[in-house]
């Protein structure tokens, strides 16, 4: 292993092949997100950024739950009458979610059972979303007498469509992995069983790219959504100039040669070898 800390509400491990396994680690609280455990994301997701041994960043949940959203207790009734605190965590989450959003490495949500309310907001700030088919998901703010805050309502509706944010934040019914991939909500669904390799699956095939690539792409991609037609032109053309002067690796041009000159592989089939 190349590296771990554990902290008291989260931990990650760093493997020899650069994945970093980040844990939500509450698992008798079916890992509610507590104050301590937004503070402990925080800490751990801003060292992973520029930890050079994490290549990329896999998220998932310790027992039987990806993440049972704010904890009640903690996040919500401990500070009804602390505006102070209740800001200090609130700011917290909003960190390390957006610390993950702006990552330049790849993430991917390994959804190993809840995932409920405000976790969500960590879900669609993930690149990549991998359920086990018998994952529960679930906007169950309406079931306690919230709305689905902290984001949840933007990111959900951003990730689906308007008809089914209305109907499962309205109705606090629950869904299942082949239904969170049918709306949208997540990538792929696989047997639990199958869970843990087909993340590694996906993870190496990410790390075989060339990581300034990878990580223009997911900006790119990420940001356009917010842009009309002809910003999103300008953009585009903007960020593929820069990635072009900054890519380490001059992935364009060794690809370019591979491919037009030298014929020793398919970019259509898969990327170029990167130099060791
Ligand atoms: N906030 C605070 N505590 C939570 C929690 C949450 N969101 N989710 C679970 N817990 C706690 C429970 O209070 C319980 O604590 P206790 O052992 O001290 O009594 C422990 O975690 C286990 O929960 P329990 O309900 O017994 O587990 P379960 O496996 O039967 O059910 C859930 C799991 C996730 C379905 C259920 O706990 C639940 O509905 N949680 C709330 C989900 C929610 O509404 N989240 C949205 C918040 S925005």
């Amino acid at each position: 292993m190349a590296s771990s800390k554990e902290l008291e509400c989260a931990k990650y491990e760093v493997d020899d092949e650069g994945i970093a396994w980040v844990t939500f680690n509450r698992p008798e609280k079916r890992n509610a997100m507590s104050p301590q455990l937004h503070y402990d994301m925080v800490e751990i997701i801003a060292e992973l950024e520029n930890l050079v041994d994490a290549k990329l960043i896999v998220i998932t949940g310790a027992g039987e739950s990806w993440s049972a959203g704010m904890d009640l207790r903690e996040f919500f009734r401990a500070t009804d009458n602390d505006p102070a605190a209740r800001h200090k965590s609130y700011w917290a989450h909003r960190q390390w979610t957006q610390f993950i959003t702006a990552s330049n490495k790849a993430t991917i949500a390994m959804v190993n059972g809840y995932c409920f309310g405000g976790a969500f907001t960590a879900l669609a700030a993930c690149d990549i979303v991998i359920t086990a088919d018998d994952a529960t998901f679930g906007l169950s703010e309406v079931n306690w007498g919230i709305l689905p805050g902290g984001n949840v309502s933007k990111v959900f509706s951003d990730l689906t469509n308007n008809r089914n944010a209305m109907f499962y934040a309205m109705t606090g019914r629950t869904f299942d992995g082949p239904k969170a991939v049918e709306m949208g909500v997540a990538t792929l669904s696989v047997p639990k069983d199958k869970l843990r390799e087909e993340v590694l699956i996906i993870a190496r095939e990410l790390m075989e790219k060339a990581p300034m690539v990878l990580a223009y792409t997911k900006q790119a991609v990420r940001n356009v959504g917010d842009m009309d037609m002809n910003m999103a032109y300008e953009y585009l053309a903007t960020k593929n100039t820069a990635l072009f002067g900054i890519d380490p690796e001059g992935t364009r041009s060794k690809g370019m040669t591979e491919f037009l000159d030298n014929k020793t592989y398919r970019p259509g089939l898969g990327p170029v070898k990167r130099d060791d």
